[in-house]
């Protein structure tokens, strides 16, 4: 997989990006991930990549022509599945959203910034566009940052242990069930005693029960998701 991460910002992906799991993946050539600064496609003296609304009312606006030119420079390249625009405005992101992704193999991540793009930048080249959550961000990248480790981590051979990623939380619309490590006993502190008793079908159903019951206490939209397509 390919994703071609476009900002005006990118000392603020580069952490991310370089480290854990999203480094390891690209490491083993898994993906590639590439940062573009929009500055450098700027044809202004002074490296501008917004502008005053028209209309007035504060905040600036990012202007197309940086935009359209890097996406331009990029599609002669390469064929992307979909460009993506981090935005507030956008479909909320989920699990979903990211197992859809991870089966696509060349994705432009647009970060939006200040009081957004220009309108016509979306009309023209956005396919798809994304909030992270119902908050505002100081700008799109932290959202490109958290779209691209969901993605990611899905890729077959990034994680080491593959079931790993298919027994997340919401994976089966389900919360994850809690977990214990060494000691067996903290602090007065016992693991359930299943958990050591080497019962596997008994561990299996005890984790199902633990899920069920957490996301009933939870997440009712969950649970509700998860019984309407149990009797389906
Ligand atoms: N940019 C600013 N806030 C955002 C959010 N919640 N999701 C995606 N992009 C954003």
């Amino acid at each position: 997989m390919r994703i071609d991460i476009i900002t005006g910002l990118p000392s603020l992906l580069e952490s991310p990006l370089n480290d854990s799991i999203v480094k390891r993946s690209q490491t083993k050539g898994i993906v590639e991930i590439h940062l573009h600064d929009l500055r450098d496609y700027s044809t202004d003296k002074h490296k501008n990549i917004d502008d005053y609304a028209f209309g007035g009312g504060a905040g600036m606006v990012m202007s197309a022509e940086p935009i359209a030119t890097c996406i331009d420079a990029l599609s002669e390249n390469c064929a992307y599945d979909e460009v993506i625009y981090t935005t507030p405005d956008g479909d909320t992101f989920n699990q979903r959203t990211a197992n859809r992704l991870s089966t696509f193999k060349n994705l432009i991540i647009l970060c939006g910034h200040y009081k957004g793009v220009d309108q016509r930048i979306r009309d023209k080249y956005i396919t798809r566009e994304i909030s992270i959550g119902d908050y505002v961000l100081s700008g799109g990248e932290l959202a490109a940052a958290v779209i691209t480790d969901a993605v990611v981590r899905l890729l077959p051979g990034v994680l080491n242990d593959e079931t790993s990623a298919l027994t997340d939380t919401f994976q089966d619309d389900l919360l994850a069930p809690p977990v214990y490590t060494r000691p067996a006993e903290w602090r007065g502190m016992e693991v359930p005693p299943i958990l050591i008793s080497g019962n596997g079908p008994a561990i299996e159903t005890w984790r199902m029960d633990k899920a069920m019951e957490r996301t009933k206490e939870r997440r009712p939209d969950l649970w509700e998701k998860f019984n309407q397509q149990s009797e389906s």
